[in-house]
């Protein structure tokens, strides 16, 4: 073998090496939206029941998306909660803010972790509204139910304030009183905008879709909020359907 010619190939593997690196380095950069200690399964934890939360962070349309596709969590439901009236609805829903209630595995996911997705999916400093959704049912809301929910609300929002000082994190602490589930038309919104992903699962009935996790799940994905890996398993999931003719995805 000549050695210029070997000189080229080092050259060659270097360049290849260095474009490795680089493509791994962007797609860690993209990953950095949600914290990664929620993908990792306690393996050894006992069989406990399904846990519940409930915040307040905008429209509950988005809402829904922002919390569907994470590890752990098994159901969402748009509804309203934070106010005294009885029995409201989404044109008189009184004092109350567009909500989410969050079912989740708590070997799965716990609610420090759902914490970091509430602060990091929303401007909590904005007044009166989100966006361009302006108005008091799109306050910002953290829901607990005990003492140590309430601790680490109040021990989140502290860090979320010690980030600027130029303005004030208006996001309210509240014990969780009743949560009213919304109307059917308001569950799963993202989902329902798309007609051929609510064929994917099968044109699931309206009232079915408020307690389907894979609604929940491609809910999330219509929105584009899931993590960018599910995003892009989901996406390869999609395609495989569309390839292969009929539809329906029957786990996500
Ligand atoms: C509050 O927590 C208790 C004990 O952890 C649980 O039994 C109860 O169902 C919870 N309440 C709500 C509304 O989630």
């Amino acid at each position: 073998m000549k050695p210029s010619k070997s000189k080229n190939n080092v050259l060659f593997s270097s360049l290849v090496c260095l474009y490795i690196v680089s493509i791994l380095f962007a797609h860690g950069a993209l990953g950095i939206r949600f914290p990664n200690q929620i993908s990792q399964v306690p393996k050894d934890s006992p069989n406990l029941p399904l846990k519940s939360a409930v915040f307040a962070l905008g429209s509950f349309w988005r809402s829904e998306a922002v919390f569907g596709c994470l590890d752990g969590v098994v159901r969402t439901t748009a509804g309203y909660a934070g106010g005294s009236k009885i029995n409201p609805a989404y044109r008189s829903l009184g004092d109350h803010a567009e909500s989410v209630q969050i079912e989740y595995d708590p070997r799965l996911i716990n609610f420090r972790q759902l914490l970091e997705v509430f602060w990091s999916s929303h401007d909590c400093r904005q007044v009166f509204g989100q966006g361009p959704d302006v108005g008091n049912q799109y306050r910002s809301i953290i829901f607990t139910n005990g003492t140590e929910e309430s601790r680490l609300a109040a021990v989140s929002k502290e860090r979320e304030q010690t980030k600027s000082k130029s303005s004030i994190v208006t996001t309210q602490i509240l014990p969780l009183g009743t949560f009213y589930p919304a109307e059917p038309e308001h569950q799963k919104f993202e989902l329902k905008r798309n007609p051929f992903f609510l064929q994917l699962i099968g044109n699931v009935p309206e009232e079915k879709l408020e307690s389907s996790s894979p609604a929940a799940k491609l809910n999330s994905y219509a929105a584009e909020l899931c993590p960018t890996k599910i995003q892009q398993q989901i996406d390869s999931k999609i395609n495989d359907i569309i390839r292969k003719g009929w539809p329906i995805l029957r786990e996500l």
